[in-house]
């Protein structure tokens, strides 16, 4: 059995490694995770949001800065993150301190989106009460006649958060529910990372 246990020491290249398998394997939204957040009240919330980017530098997701997460994250910028695939039977957990994108990285990947996705950026107050949905067809009306081609700039309220992780946890299914819990943490952000497992 310890010889299909994971071992990494890199936690990035681990996730990279995870993630190729997952695209392979799952139908849909691979890099799909259910971010968990916690704002000043102590009450914890989570969502899906999609993964767009990662690198040594943290996990990169795309939203609305004024939507609640946004608002969450405003207040108390510590995330979770994490990752399942049913089609592997893995998890991944991300815990960490979370940052603002760059803004000249938010207008690259901004600028890649489909058009009517970059219309709808503008379109809708994320998380705030919509009384029918023609209010939002008549604002995504409005932002394609002011922006008649593909040439839409990025709302000031729409961009990424970065989460620069402490603790990685890669966990895999394996036989009798004996499963396998590697733990990947460093003490700082430009600390060394640690190998440890958990029971199960
Ligand atoms: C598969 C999937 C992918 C999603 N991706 C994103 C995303 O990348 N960014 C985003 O803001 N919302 C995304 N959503 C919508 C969020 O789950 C959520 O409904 C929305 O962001 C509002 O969350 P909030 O009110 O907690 O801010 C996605 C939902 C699903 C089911």
């Amino acid at each position: 059995m310890s010889s299909t246990t994971v071992s990494d020491t890199d936690p990035f290249r681990l996730l990279t490694d995870w993630l190729a398998e997952a695209k392979r394997t799952e139908i849909a939204d691979a890099n799909a995770m259910t971010l968990a957040t916690c704002g000043a009240d102590g009450q914890p919330d989570a969502r899906i949001v999609l993964l767009k980017s990662h690198d040594e530098q943290g996990l990169v997701f795309y939203t609305n800065y004024e939507s609640r997460k946004g608002q969450e994250l405003a207040e108390n910028p510590r995330a979770c993150l994490n990752f399942h695939w049913k089609t592997l039977q893995r998890q991944v957990r991300v815990l960490g301190r979370v940052e603002k994108v760059d803004p000249v990285e938010a207008d690259g990947y901004f600028a890649s989106r489909p058009r009517i996705s970059k219309l709808g950026a503008w379109a809708s107050d994320q998380s705030r009460p919509l009384a029918e949905r023609s209010v939002l067809e008549a604002r995504l009306a409005e932002a394609e006649a002011r922006f008649p081609d593909n040439n839409v700039s990025r709302p000031p309220h729409w961009s990424g958060f970065r989460v620069v992780p402490l603790r990685f946890e890669f966990w895999r299914e394996m036989p009798y529910r004996l499963h396998d819990r590697l733990i990947l943490s460093r003490a700082s952000e430009t600390g060394a990372w640690e190998t440890s497992r958990l029971f199960p």
